[in-house]
């Protein structure tokens, strides 16, 4: 047991004497209650908030990778069905890993995977644009015609509302004609909920298969194996930062 404002300290959110601070000024909560004396010992069990934000440890070694999930997968920590999640492919650490956004359970393809907070936001989050690159197989001859229209923009239901798409890019990527399938490559920067099936859905195509392929700059290495995960270099992960930031500024104009 250490006293809280030590404890604080140790988790790398700031000096002793700042935390003393903000002890006094009564900013912390432990299980839900102010706590004001110095005195409060705490094990590191408890739930500890600063302005109301959960205090995390900053000398935590923050990783990052992109995963090739493979269909039937969970993109969750944890399910109460007890299916596959996509944590199975890594071993159990101390790092407290997270999928960073969704992927239906039957969508294979890139997924990062991380314990950074931050960057789960940067990639998450509406206001910044970041284009997520997929393959989808539809049932269906898909024609030009039907990608200028998917392209421009379809409205989709989005949690009971109606919601026009943007516009994004896309191409046929493969006729399958003997099949009655054809491969479809789109690149949409939001991510509403069954977003890209959707899209197809409004024009009449149901998709069989859907995979990503790329989330911004990164695009998954065709030899990484479904199932198979690999560490995101520090100068891809510093880009995503950078480009955050750009898009800030754009978003300042
Ligand atoms: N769009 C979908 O419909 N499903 C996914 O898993 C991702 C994007």
């Amino acid at each position: 047991m250490d006293r809280l404002q030590k404890y604080i300290a140790s988790m790398g959110y700031c000096s002793r004497r700042k935390a003393e601070e903000l002890i006094n000024r009564g900013h912390v909560k432990v299980n839900g209650l102010v706590v004001k004396e110095h005195g409060k010992k705490v094990s590191g069990n408890e739930e500890i908030l600063i302005f109301d934000k959960p205090l995390v440890n900053k000398n935590t070694q923050k990783v990052y990778y992109a995963l090739n999930k493979p269909r039937a997968v969970i993109c969750t920590v944890r399910d109460p069905k007890q299916r596959k999640t996509v944590l199975d492919f890594f071993p159990r650490t101390q790092e407290r890993l997270y999928p960073v956004g969704r992927l239906d359970y039957d969508t294979s393809g890139l997924v990062f995977i991380t314990n950074d907070g931050d960057f789960a936001n940067i990639i998450t989050h509406p206001s910044y644009i970041i284009d997520k690159k997929y393959h989808a197989q539809v049932r269906g001859n898909f024609t030009k015609h039907d990608l200028q229209t998917i392209t421009k923009g379809v409205v989709i239901d989005n949690n009971g509302l109606d919601f026009k798409t943007s516009r994004c890019q896309g191409r046929i990527v493969k006729n399958l004609f003997d099949e009655n399938k054809t491969i479809v490559e789109l690149i949409i920067h939001e991510g509403k909920n069954h977003q890209v099936k959707k899209m197809f859905d409004a024009l009449g195509f149901d998709v069989l298969r859907l995979k990503r392929l790329s989330i911004g700059h990164f695009e998954m290495p065709q030899d990484l194996r479904v199932g198979q995960y690999m560490a995101l270099k520090p100068k891809d992960v510093k880009k995503f930062f950078g480009d955050y930031q750009q898009n800030i500024n754009d978003n300042s104009f």
